[in-house]
């Protein structure tokens, strides 16, 4: 399973590309909102970051406006992924872009019927929101583990892109189910790196290194 970072702040996509553990990073009209900032050149900024894919969303709700408004936004840079919502007219507007070989991310999948209309609409990611459903106490994980089995039986090309992931355990139940990528914000990259019997266990070999050196 790929990591992603779901982040528009360039701070902390660099400070967790730096990592090593990044292949991607989405975002979303929230998120990038949050920054103030204006979209291309911070979008310009983030896809300099990373090698792989990073979802810039579009905010028209109709085919032609979504269609338009990703010209721009693929001029930006070659590892841009156009983010369309799970609509009708997402959906329309998807065929478009995968026929013409855009990438696409499919997002605000709350449904296995909605993730097979992506996969037919040919997208390259389709986006669980899967603490979303957990929010409305519904099961997202059980929707998630749906949909990858779904997928793989029915041999679809998309990539499962498992998002609104609000903690670690998340993440492992997200790679346990089989999604292909998991994107998930800083905090829980942040989270998933720390353990207290590292630290002691750190701790405890530069005590005993250092005790060495002193007495050699
Ligand atoms: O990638 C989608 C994600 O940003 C949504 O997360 O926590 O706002 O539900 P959240």
């Amino acid at each position: 399973m790929k990591l992603f970072i779901d982040s528009a702040n360039v701070d902390e996509i660099r400070e967790i590309a730096g990592w090593g553990v990044l292949s991607g990073v989405t975002t979303n009209p929230s998120l990038a909102a949050k920054e103030g900032r204006d979209f291309p050149t911070m979008l310009a900024e983030i896809c300099g970051l990373v090698d792989g894919d990073v979802s810039a969303e579009v905010v028209a709700t109709d085919r032609d406006g979504m269609l338009a408004e990703a010209e721009p936004l693929l001029a930006v840079a070659d590892n841009v992924t156009i983010k369309l919502p799970l609509t009708s007219d997402g959906l329309a507007a998807c065929r478009v872009l995968a026929d013409r070989g855009v990438r696409t991310n499919v997002t605000l999948c709350f449904s296995t019927t909605q993730a097979i209309l992506a996969a037919s609409a040919g997208a390259t990611y389709v986006s669980p929101f899967v603490g979303r459903v957990d929010d409305v106490a519904n099961d997202g994980i059980a929707l998630l583990e749906e949909i990858c089995d779904v997928y793989a039986q029915a041999g679809y090309g998309t990539q499962v892109l498992a998002a609104s992931l609000r903690h670690p355990q998340h993440v492992v139940q997200a790679a346990a189910a089989g999604a292909d990528v998991a994107t998930l914000p800083a905090k829980v990259f942040h989270q998933m790196v720390r353990h207290p019997l590292t630290d002691r266990g750190l701790e405890q070999f530069l005590a005993d290194w250092a005790a060495r050196t002193a007495s050699a």
